[in-house]
């Protein structure tokens, strides 16, 4: 049976076939995870930040989909040169807006590019040892989300590993 292709716009289309800023950064500041690396859908997230707290360079690797591509590629352009501070206040809203939107399937891929800026800034104050009033002592709506993904992964993939003991 053939599944019918997501009705992705041209400018997702565009972006996944040159994202902008992908690749390792060898001279990153701080490095942030997001996703599991068993079910495939995993971003990496570089940035690199000035004494000031701003965000000189950003770039990513991602093992995700079309949509987290885009949307990782979008994350990255909208920071660069940006204060920490807000870098921090951008929403999945904002991302999937500036993406054109996306099928709402694909919502929770844009949420994962921003779960993982949002580890990479919150990794970044942890190893400064600094706690800005910004910075929300609470994990995020985005935070949440990836780590969710990540346990539901975790589950699905021991599932299949019983499965395959049997
Ligand atoms: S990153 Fe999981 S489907 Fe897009």
């Amino acid at each position: 049976m053939s599944r019918a292709p997501l009705p992705y716009n041209p400018k997702i289309l565009e972006l996944f076939r040159n994202p902008k800023n992908l690749g390792k950064m060898e001279d990153a500041t701080v490095t942030a995870v997001a996703g599991n690396p068993s079910c495939g859908d995993m971003i990496i997230f570089y940035l690199k930040i000035s004494d000031e707290d701003v965000i000189e360079k950003a770039s990513f690797e991602s093992y995700g989909c079309a949509a987290n591509i885009a949307t990782s590629s979008v994350v990255t352009e909208m920071i660069k040169g940006m204060k920490l501070e807000d870098a921090w206040k951008i929403s999945w809203k904002s991302v999937v807006e500036a993406v054109g939107g996306l099928p709402s399937v694909k919502f929770h891929c844009g949420i994962l590019a921003v779960g993982a800026l949002r580890r990479a800034i919150r990794a970044y104050c942890k190893n400064k040892g600094v706690s800005p009033t910004w910075l929300s002592k609470e994990q995020t709506f985005e935070e949440k989300q990836a780590l969710e993904e990540e346990e539901l992964a975790e589950i699905l993939s021991r599932r299949m590993k019983v499965e395959e003991e049997k």
